[in-house]
């Protein structure tokens, strides 16, 4: 993709398509307790993480924000939930996380799941693109859009999404979705980068890992960056914390690139279809 690559705080720093920069590599709490999630998230700061991925579902915004709260140089990522679909809801849900986040303004909001069958996803869009212009939040996106969803959301205002969050691990690589977004400047964010650690037993992964001295999170993270994604892996252990963090040292092979590839399964899927996801 046709973007600059900054070196910021030991890692890199993307361009997306409105101008705004992004690191590439960021925190993701999902099923992280509010209990835990202000210490884990001030941890990360501390180790140079600069991208926090939450979402009104996870349910953590408040400590989440409590954790950032002096920290307006952390971009910060949160998504409309899908029982708040519709223009004037979904005004509504960014309202309400921004006060539980403590930020008037945040760096991106995301249109958790299209669920086509609601039918109310472009009038969701519609309420992002307003935000947007008026200033009230930086970037907008998507997460779990088929080419078909960005289609119709385009079309409608004929703006894009500068992210589409996706699952992408080693085991489903949704190349035809990756492709998709690229041709559109859209920036593919995947989600559970490392298949929830399921893909790091894989003796393809361990025999690069022990080559390359490094851990299989590192190599599997690596891959991910080499292949320009974005990634937000989660985790609440210090040591692990550290761990993800230490990526941008060391270049995998295109032979190891491949490799990796091939691990891709059409059954891979580990989240739900967004065609069809009943939550
Ligand atoms: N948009 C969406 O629909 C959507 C859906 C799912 C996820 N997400 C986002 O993506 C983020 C990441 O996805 P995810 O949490 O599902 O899965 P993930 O990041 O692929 O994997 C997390 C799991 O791997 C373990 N882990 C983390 N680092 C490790 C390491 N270095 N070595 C061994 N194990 C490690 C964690 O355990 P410990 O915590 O015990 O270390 C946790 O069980 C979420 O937190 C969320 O922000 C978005």
């Amino acid at each position: 993709m046709a973007v600059s690559s900054l070196s910021k705080q030991g890692q890199n720093v993307i361009v997306l398509n409105d101008g705004h920069e992004m690191p590439q590599l960021g925190l993701g709490v999902w099923r992280m307790p509010e209990s835990e999630t202000a210490q884990v998230v001030r941890k990360a700061v501390e180790i140079g993480y600069r991208l926090v991925d939450t979402a009104y579902l996870y349910r953590n915004e408040q400590a989440v924000g409590e954790a950032l709260k002096d920290r307006p140089d952390v971009f910060l990522t949160s998504k409309v939930w899908n029982d708040s679909q519709g223009y004037d809801e979904t005004l509504r849900a960014y309202e309400k996380s921004t006060k539980l986040l403590g930020r008037s303004i945040l760096d991106l909001y995301l249109i958790h799941w299209p669920m086509p069958d609601q039918g109310l996803y472009v009038e969701t869009w519609k309420a992002l693109v307003e935000l947007k212009k008026e200033g009230r939040v930086k970037s907008i996106g998507v997460s779990n859009f088929q080419p078909d969803h960005l289609k119709r959301i385009m079309d409608a205002t004929g703006v894009a999404p500068v992210v589409n969050q996706i699952e992408v691990h080693p085991s489903f690589q949704q190349r035809d979705v990756r492709a998709f977004n690229t041709q559109h400047h859209i920036y593919t964010e995947a989600w559970r980068p490392l298949g929830k650690g399921n893909v790091l037993d894989n003796p393809v992964v361990v025999g690069i890992a022990q080559r390359v001295k490094k851990t299989p999170a590192q190599v599997v993270l690596r891959w991910h960056v080499q292949n320009d994604l974005i990634v937000i892996p989660k985790t609440v252990n210090e040591e692990r914390l550290k761990e993800n963090f230490s990526i941008f040292d060391f270049e995998l092979s295109r032979e190891d690139m491949q490799a990796i590839a091939q691990m891709d399964r059409a059954d891979g899927r580990m989240g739900a279809h967004p065609d069809t996801a009943k939550f």
